[in-house]
């Protein structure tokens, strides 16, 4: 289990609950700067999920891979019965488990030094907490009983992991007929987290021509998949009050094709 994330400090947790449930808080602070829409990046891409599912699809259950502190994972299950999250660090997974208890936990933005923001990180009541797992583990090496899904979403997940072409590949397996999988990915292509050899995109094959991402994925799923859309979906990370990181995903959503038995 080698998260990159993993080895960081809890900081980590507050930041990406920071971007996950402090979007309501953080946006209102730099509004002549910032466009509030950054601060959605979890609600957007939680909507595209469920208004993408397609109605023949019958299984139920959904799959967020390298849930984090499961902002998705929950809001999923507004729509699904069972929702699995799933990831490879401890502490997100650790604090997923808290609100899930308690609807809400506390979080905190770093302003200047030592001094932070409290923030309530908080799921509404219109979601059905029990309808969510946590699963801590590895996504390159996933639970044979997993089973299959309806949707699977793969958020921010494929540049930070050692071989991003093995989860590709995982997907139409966990995939029943119909079902939907939203990939979204900055494009990284980093050393930092994937070797070379095995980074989807970002670089120049032998041929001279350019290999990137969005190509790799397409070339990978429009095997027994359909590309139903592609968007873009801004997220912000905050670092300090006044030190922040725009990055713009690109989400696309794909659907099973149905097989002839
Ligand atoms: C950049 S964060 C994105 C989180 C979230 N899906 C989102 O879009 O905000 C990447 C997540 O993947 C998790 N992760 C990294 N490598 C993993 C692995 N090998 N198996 C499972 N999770 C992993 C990290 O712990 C982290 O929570």
């Amino acid at each position: 289990m080698e998260s990159i994330y993993a080895k960081k400090e809890s900081g980590w947790v507050n930041h990406y609950a920071g971007i996950h449930y402090g979007g309501r808080y953080l946006k209102k602070r730099w509004t002549n700067f910032v466009p509030a829409e950054n601060y959605q990046f979890v609600e957007t891409l939680s909507k595209l999920s469920i208004h993408s599912i397609d109605k023949t699809c019958t299984n139920k259950r959904a799959l967020d891979l390298g849930c984090c502190v499961g902002g998705v994972t929950f809001n999923l299950a507004a729509k699904f019965n069972e929702v699995i999250g799933f990831d490879s660090c401890e502490g997100f997974i650790e604090f997923c488990e808290e609100l899930k208890e308690n609807g809400k936990a506390t979080i905190f933005s770093c302003e200047e030094g030592d001094l932070e923001n409290e923030m309530l990180a908080e799921i509404p009541d219109s979601i059905d907490r029990s309808k969510c797992s946590f699963i801590l583990g590895d996504v390159l090496a996933l639970p044979s009983d997993i089973g299959t899904f309806g949707c699977v979403v793969v958020s921010n997940l494929l540049h930070c992991i050692k071989n991003p072409m093995k989860v590709l590949k995982t997907i139409p397996g966990l995939l029943d007929d119909n079902g939907i999988c939203v990939i979204a990915s900055p494009h990284y292509s980093s050393e930092e987290f994937t070797p070379k050899e095995n980074w989807l995109g970002g670089y120049l094959n032998q041929e001279g021509k350019a290999v990137t991402t969005t190509q790799t994925i397409k070339d990978v799923l429009s095997k027994n998949m359909e590309l139903i859309c592609t968007v873009d979906i801004p997220f912000i990370l905050q670092y300090r009050l006044r030190s922040y990181e725009v990055a713009i995903s690109e989400v696309q959503v794909w659907k099973k094709m149905q097989t002839n038995n």
